[in-house]
């Protein structure tokens, strides 16, 4: 089961520091120019997420809530830029990624940052994870990569925090994979739209 905490809507007066500000300005040109380029289809898959809003969230929870572990995995990280800002706190940070293009774009990122985080071409979701899925067009769903844990040896449970951005609509699907997979007492960190960061913890 999920427990809901509530973030504060206080936490937007959590000034990031310059050097985070000028990531976070960097990390957004970066993807407009990649989104402008009309050489090559669009990624679709990929949207941008409040990256502040996250940095400040990430940051009130890490001082507020208890946690299991410092194994923090984002869920999807396209550009890297929230496994990045996660590899500036006290955290061991691991990013998987489904699509070549953007997990470049992403190890370019982190590279020219300097980031300390580990950045995996693969899947998400655990193996049997697909099952927990109402809606079969999920854009979560069909990748034909290899399993994400498998290339670290670990598993979901071995996290205590996982990052994701779901598009609308699967939200609930990402929240049933954690509860199924990921250990008690572990954190899910959902960016799901404007002003709008769940975080929910695993209860047994
Ligand atoms: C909405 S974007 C969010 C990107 C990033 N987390 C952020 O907040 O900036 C969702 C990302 O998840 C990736 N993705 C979707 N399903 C996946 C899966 N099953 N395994 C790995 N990556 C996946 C997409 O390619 C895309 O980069």
């Amino acid at each position: 089961m999920l427990e809901r905490i509530v973030i504060p809507s206080s936490v937007d007066r959590r000034t990031p520091p310059a050097e985070i500000q000028l990531w976070i300005s960097d990390a957004r040109q970066r993807i407009e120019a990649f989104q402008d380029r009309w050489d090559r289809p669009q990624i679709e898959q990929f949207v941008a997420a409040d990256y502040e809003l996250v940095y400040q969230s990430l940051g009130w929870a890490l001082e507020s809530q208890m946690l299991i572990g410092k194994r923090f995995l984002e869920w999807g990280c396209g550009f890297a830029v929230v496994s990045a800002l996660a590899g500036t706190f006290d955290l061991d940070v691991i990013g998987i990624e489904a699509e070549p293009e953007l997990l470049a774009q992403g190890r370019r990122l982190v590279g020219e940052w300097n980031a300390d985080v580990e950045l995996i071409h693969g899947n998400f979701l655990p193996r049997g994870g697909e099952s927990l899925a109402d809606d079969p067009t999920l854009p979560s769903l069909g990748h034909d990569v290899p399993c994400g844990y498998t290339a670290v040896g670990l598993e979901l449970d071995d996290f205590a925090i996982v990052y994701s951005y779901p598009w609308p609509g699967e939200d609930d699907f990402h929240e049933r994979v954690f509860d199924r997979y990921a250990s008690v007492g572990a954190l899910l960190m959902q960016f799901c739209g404007p002003n709008d960061v769940r975080l929910w913890r695993k209860r047994g």
